[in-house]
């Protein structure tokens, strides 16, 4: 049987070394963009194929996505968890870190996106899974968070334009949205925290390859986890 394949960017981080594990638990073909050689070395060998790229870069990013789509003939699932996190109020948030938030968040999916999503249509199905935030979903969880609810609602929109240029395909566009993640980082963060409230990387991963299977409803577009 023709292994799936399947694109997981931020494959170092937390959620991103998580999906990627899942995936190749089940036999797929993964690739793991990672940003630098030493986030390379934390993915499990022989497991999943490391990419090393800055997805700031485009080109690189375009180039790579159809090396791909042409090596293996298809690009079936790809999940883009590369992003990040700043805090700010109105006061604290000038231009520059908007731009800032923007890259993080929307470019570094975006300059992926754009030639998944193209070679996905030619396919007439795929999965393409964008992680969003409560910040980005409702302006209620934005405050203090400006940059990133902002950078972060951009990809529901993009999400929605998508879901309409693929109308009439199998092509499933969704946003994951997951609240605090149990995260060395957040936990190093609100020391207080009850963590057993959070969602572990594993618990999204599984939600996430669960919405790739058959039973799964592809009207639902906006996951919470
Ligand atoms: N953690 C949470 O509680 C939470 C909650 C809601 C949503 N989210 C979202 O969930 C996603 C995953 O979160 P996480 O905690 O797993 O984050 P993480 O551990 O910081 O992982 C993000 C990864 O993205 C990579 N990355 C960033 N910019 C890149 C670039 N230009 N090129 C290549 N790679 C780049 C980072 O690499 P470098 O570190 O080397 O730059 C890092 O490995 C993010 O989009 C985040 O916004 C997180």
């Amino acid at each position: 049987m023709v292994k799936q394949t399947v694109l997981v960017t931020g494959a170092s981080g937390n959620l991103g070394k998580a999906v990627a594990e899942a995936f190749a638990r089940h036999s797929y073909s993964v690739y793991g963009f990672v940003h630098n050689k030493q986030a390379n070395n934390s993915l499990p060998a022989n497991k999943v194929i490391p990419v090393e790229l800055d997805l700031l870069d485009e080109t690189a990013c375009i180039t790579w996505v159809q090396h791909i789509a042409n090596n293996n003939g298809s690009i079936d699932v790809a999940v883009l968890t590369a992003g990040g996190f700043a805090m700010g109020y109105i006061a604290d948030t000038n231009s520059k870190a908007i731009q800032q938030q923007i890259q993080l968040n929307f470019e570094t999916a975006y300059h992926m996106a754009r030639p998944i999503f193209l070679q996905m249509l030619q396919q007439k199905k795929g999965y393409l899974f964008f992680i969003g935030s409560k910040a980005g979903l409702d302006t209620r969880h934005a405050l203090g968070v400006t940059a990133y609810g902002l950078s972060k609602s951009l990809l529901f929109r993009l999400a929605e334009i998508m879901r309409a240029e693929a109308k009439g395909t199998q092509l499933v566009v969704k946003v994951i949205v997951p609240s605090i993640i149990d995260t060395p980082q957040n936990r190093a963060a609100m020391p207080q925290a009850d963590f057993a409230a959070w969602t572990t990387p594993e618990a999204i991963a599984r939600v996430i390859f669960e919405q790739t299977m058959p039973n799964a409803t592809p009207e639902e577009w906006v996951v919470m986890v």
